[in-house]
């Protein structure tokens, strides 16, 4: 239980982490692209202010005169006239889209990545007349190079930020648990002490309200009657320290014995045992049980599991109803149902019936159950390796499946060994 906790913190702990890292990484990945194309921009703007200098009008028409102009080796410079005819251009790379003199950032991906910004050229000497443009353009592969650089850094960072933080995550979680289980570990002992010191007492109680109803003609009828209840409250009480005790025990110590189990006995058994209680409540009580079944386990808890989903299944269904126990294999594993034509479990209660003390009936019209028998069939069922899931309708009835592992080494190669043994 404590594990899956742990590993619930532990994963909660790093999908926090991973989502505040990603955000961070994406931002810092936003911000550092954003800064470079700025700048990009900034170095463009500059260089095409120094070009458009370079372009003059002359009486042939316009000149270029561009050997003051020092250019990166991927930058490039183009000077184009009124009409969008390229005059001149310096550089290996330039812009090859269309010139437009309308867009004054232009971006172009194939064949190679450029950005470029374009400028109107005038002449101071004429009144800041009009002559012609400057496009301006550096290669975009550089920016790129940077940021798949920044991206896999960011990303060696996260993964590496990650994996310390899962090894530090590990020690806090079980330093955050310790307390908590050694806590609970006390409340088990605890209540497996009080159950165990218990139980003497209310046997004591038990026999002597026994033996005082034995010679129940010496006592008055009154008298008599409250014996009656203490020996009946006794029995309630018993029973109720014997749940607590095999709970505690099951809890702490998990599975003491590692028999070889005969399911189908054992199952057979159990209805034929109940057979006559649901004659009396007029239940239909019908078992198919597949031959030769064996788990390892303690065949005392295992008849515990079953007897307490058997009892549910013979309290929680009405007269006139019926009851199935249903086997079959699934791979490696044995699955156990027991279905019931009873009165059901809404939806909303279904998480809560393996809850300990926890009964939908709280006016205990359907017996004075303590809600604990549920809580001891799951831990039974998981101490085997195995689980225990519920499908119900309410008014319609239930159906609870027992996982239970095979026990492999006495798997049978018997061809009769998946036949079922119709109970009764
Ligand atoms: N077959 C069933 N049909 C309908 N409701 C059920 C069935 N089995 C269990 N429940 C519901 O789940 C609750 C918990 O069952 P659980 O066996 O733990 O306790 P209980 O039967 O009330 O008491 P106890 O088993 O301790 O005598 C029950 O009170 C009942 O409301
Ligand atoms: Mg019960």
């Amino acid at each position: 239980m404590f594990q899956a906790i742990r590993y619930r913190l532990l994963f909660s702990y790093l999908a926090v982490l991973t989502l505040i890292l990603g955000v961070f990484a994406i931002a810092v990945r936003i911000t550092f692209a954003y800064t470079l194309r700025e700048e990009l921009e900034n170095r463009l703007a500059v260089l095409a202010e120094s070009a458009s200098g370079e372009l003059d009008l002359e009486d042939k028409g316009l000149e270029v005169d561009g050997e003051d102009i020092l250019l990166n080796p991927n930058q490039s410079v183009q000077w184009f006239d009124l009409e969008g005819r390229l005059i001149n251009q310096l550089g290996d790379d330039p812009l090859t889209v269309p010139f437009d003199p309308d867009q004054t950032l232009q971006t172009q991906t194939v064949p190679y990545p450029v950005k470029g910004i374009t400028l109107p050229v005038r002449e101071e000497e004429r009144n800041d007349e009009l002559i012609g443009y400057v496009r301006v353009s550096e290669s975009l592969e550089g920016i790129h190079e940077t940021l798949r650089r920044l991206d896999w850094r960011l990303g060696g960072g996260v993964v590496l930020a990650l994996i310390l933080s899962g090894l530090g995550g590990i020690w806090l979680t079980r330093q955050a648990m310790q307390p908590i289980e050694r806590s609970f570990q006390r409340l088990q002992q605890f209540t497996a002490d009080a159950s165990h010191e218990l139980r003497n007492p209310l046997m004591a109680i038990k026999s002597n309200a026994a033996v005082a109803l034995k010679y129940a003609e010496g006592i008055r009828k009154s008298d008599a009657e409250k014996f009656r209840a203490i020996a009946s409250a006794t029995t309630q009480m018993t029973a109720l320290t014997e749940d607590l005790l095999l709970l505690a025990r099951t809890d702490q110590a998990p599975r003491q014995k590692q028999d070889n189990v005969n399911l189908t006995a054992l199952l057979g058994e159990l209805v034929r045992l109940y057979s006559a209680q649901a004659k009396i409540k007029h239940i239909h009580l019908k078992g198919q049980i597949l031959k030769q079944m064996e788990v390892s386990g303690d065949a005392v808890q295992l008849t515990r599991l079953f007897t307490n989903l058997l009892s549910n299944a013979l309290r929680y269904t009405p007269k006139q109803g019926c009851i199935e126990i249903q086997t079959r294999r699934e791979g490696n594993q044995i699955l156990v149902s027991v279905q019931d034509t009873g009165i059901g479990i809404a939806p909303a209660q279904l998480e809560r019936i393996f809850d300990r003390f926890w009964r939908a009936d709280r006016s205990r019209s359907y017996g004075s159950g303590f809600g604990l028998g549920l809580a001891i069939a799951r831990n039974i069922a998981q101490n085997h390796g195995g689980s225990i899931t519920v499908t119900s309708q309410l008014g319609a009835g239930s159906c609870f499946t027992v996982r239970l592992p095979a026990d492999v080494d006495r798997v049978s190669t018997d061809i009769t060994a998946d036949r079922h043994t119709a109970f009764p």
